[in-house]
């Protein structure tokens, strides 16, 4: 199978191509990334000479640059990852952006992929759709949609074109909606590596609100397994929620990365609460488990310890990260391709 990864040389989509190189030889990966801010070609470094793995600068909100991709590659399946991912930079720099990659870009995705009778088109969507729950029960795949700050709207947005491609057209879509990922090559802006990054330099560690905020964790190689099993094995037009079953105060989660690193509790400082904070997630991966045979593989404690190892090995990572210095990366790697 030849396989369209969008935002690939991002967090989850970087694993994720990993993983389908490992475990599948008969596979080929075309990885199609505007690199972003939140894109890093660093994250690829090791793939670089893999004959099985193409990288392909560009914009999935752009006709042309899609339909670029998609010309003369023979792609057989479309895994969509790109997108704007962060809920706090779609509350402070505004959802233009959001709407533009998440909805736009995704409505551009299916339609190439109708054009070119893609036979599998796969949205990688979040927990996030289904908005905040009370104290107990679990998000299915019946919830309502009902997100409440404009990243999640966005993505709820593209899984209804997905939805209407599927419903109205006929086009071959699956969504996975899966709940927070943490794990190696994540952007140092979200909870757990930015947590990381503060202890490690002796820098608060800004907590928001009470910290009782719940989030359901997962590692990213559980997320990627499922995004892998319902590409080759789920219904066509089906939504399966995937989840780690570990949802837990955000407050837990940071005591535990200080306890790894032998940091104090004092480093912790609550700060303003980010608005519209949903309370609560935690899903119910009971259909991806029952129906497709999927299961979660990493327990939560080592799987932190095993990503907490990883950011003190790979300190020049997220330093260059941190500094900007990975953004000039793509034009020693591949930059003498654009000026061809
Ligand atoms: P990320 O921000 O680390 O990576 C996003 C990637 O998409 C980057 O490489 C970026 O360059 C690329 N991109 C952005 N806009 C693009 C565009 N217009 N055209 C082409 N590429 C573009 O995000 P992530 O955490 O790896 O998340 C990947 C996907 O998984 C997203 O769709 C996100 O909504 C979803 N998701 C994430 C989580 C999580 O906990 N991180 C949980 C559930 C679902
Ligand atoms: P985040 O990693 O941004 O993921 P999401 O908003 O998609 O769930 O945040 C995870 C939780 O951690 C969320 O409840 C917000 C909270 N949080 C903090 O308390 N401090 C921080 O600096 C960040 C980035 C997040």
């Amino acid at each position: 199978m030849r396989i369209l990864v969008t935002g690939g040389a991002g967090f989850i989509g970087s694993n994720f191509v990993r993983l389908i190189l490992r475990n599948h030889p008969d596979d080929e990966v075309v990885n199609f990334d505007a690199l972003t801010y939140a894109g890093n070609i660093e994250n690829l470094a090791d793939l670089k000479d893999n004959p099985r793995h193409t990288f392909v600068h560009g914009d999935i909100a752009s006709t042309r640059d899609v339909a670029r991709v998609f010309r003369g590659q023979g792609i057989d399946a479309v895994v969509n990852f790109a997108a704007e991912s962060h809920v706090d930079r779609s509350l402070h720099m505004g959802p233009r952006v959001f709407i533009r990659t998440n909805i736009l870009g995704t409505q551009i995705l299916l339609d190439a992929a109708r054009k070119h009778r893609v036979q599998r088109f796969l949205q990688v969507s979040t927990d996030e759709v289904y908005g905040s729950l009370g104290p107990t029960g679990a998000f299915t795949e019946a919830t309502p949609l009902q997100p409440n700050n404009p990243y999640s709207a966005t993505k709820a947005g593209a899984d209804f074109m997905v939805r209407a491609a599927h419903h109205s057209h006929g086009l071959n879509a699956v969504i996975t909606r899966c709940s927070n990922n943490f794990g190696p090559y994540q952007f140092p802006e979200k909870l757990i590596p930015l947590m990381i990054a503060n202890a490690l330099a002796d820098k608060p560690l800004p907590v928001y609100g009470d910290g009782l905020h719940v989030r359901d964790w997962i590692y990213v190689e559980d997320h990627c397994s499922g995004i892998d099993v319902v590409l080759r094995k789920g219904v066509a037009g089906e939504v399966y929620n995937l989840g780690g079953n570990y949802d837990v105060p955000n407050i837990q989660i940071v005591k535990g990365i200080l306890k790894l690193l032998g940091k104090p509790d004092s480093l912790i400082t609550y700060v303003k609460d980010r608005p519209g904070h949903d309370r609560r997630y935690a899903m119910d991966n009971t259909r991806a488990r029952t129906e497709l045979g999927w299961q979660p593989a990493h327990p939560f404690d080592d799987a932190l310890r095993e990503t907490v190892n990883w950011y003190v090995a790979h300190q020049t990572w997220w330093q260059r990260i941190v500094s900007g210095e990975y953004r000039k990366a793509y034009d020693q790697m591949y930059g003498w391709r654009d000026k061809e």
